[in-house]
């Protein structure tokens, strides 16, 4: 199964990937924790991306679809992915296209007060990346990683401002997909909202995928 995860930022889309990729089998290739991975150890591209990340904005299309390009080569995607956070503009789209031929693209949906409710409460495991929320998704340990113990930390781009502009971003840039993808018959809608446990949302994802 190949498959894109579309929507906006905070929707749950690294949640519902985490309980997927075991689920189907295949890897789950973020393309914001790539580019986080790349900022902790400093590399070349890292200080490159590093405060576009902070400020919520996009990373130039060039450098995202050269990194996706070298990741879908690798042997452990070949019967399938999860791609979640791209394409986010019509160009990275047009060039996945050119890479791959997608089975799905799944459109999380959820409102805009939800986002900021659960950006502002998400905290990360820093080496695994694991997602929990301070109020919906706790860890067994305040403040711990339940599996690694580690300190668990703020994203830079979950502040109040990164936090809108992300949202202008998303609007502006990405939510043209949707109607790109439904013209290809691609779109799996999954409605999603903070009453509904990550579990019950990867089970409706699981249904809109079969
Ligand atoms: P990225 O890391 O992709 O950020 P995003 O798309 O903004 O998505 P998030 O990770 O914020 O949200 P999510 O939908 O995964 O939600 P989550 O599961 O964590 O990108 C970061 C940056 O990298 C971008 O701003 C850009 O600069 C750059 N970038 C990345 N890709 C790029 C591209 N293609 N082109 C250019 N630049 C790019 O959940 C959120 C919170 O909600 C968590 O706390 C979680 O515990 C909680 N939660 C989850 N499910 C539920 C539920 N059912 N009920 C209640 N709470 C829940």
């Amino acid at each position: 199964m190949k498959m894109v995860f579309l929507g906006p930022p905070g929707a749950g889309k690294g949640t519902v990937a985490a309980a997927a990729k075991d689920y189907y089998g295949i890897p789950h290739i973020s393309t914001g924790d790539l580019f986080r991975s790349n900022i902790k150890n400093e590399t070349e591209l890292g200080l490159k991306v590093k405060s576009i990340l902070a400020s919520g904005g996009l990373v130039p299309d060039s450098i995202t679809i050269e990194m996706v390009r070298n990741r879908l080569a690798e042997p452990d995607c070949e019967k399938g992915f999860i791609l979640d956070g791209f394409p986010r503009t019509i160009p990275q789209a047009d060039a996945l296209a050119e890479m791959v031929d997608l089975d799905a693209v799944v459109d999380f949906q959820i409102s805009a007060e939800e986002v900021v409710e659960r950006l502002s409460g998400r905290r990360m495991c820093p080496s695994t990346g694991r997602i929990y929320h301070i109020v919906f998704n706790p860890p067994k340990v305040d403040g711990k990683d339940d599996e690694t113990g580690e300190d668990l930390i703020q994203r830079e781009d979950d502040k109040e401002e990164a936090i809108k502009h992300r949202l202008d971003v998303y609007t502006q840039q990405t939510e043209p997909l949707i109607n790109y993808y439904k013209a290809k018959g691609l779109i799996r809608e999954v409605k999603t909202n903070n009453d509904l446990t990550p579990a019950q949302v990867f089970e409706l994802t699981r249904k809109a995928l079969s």
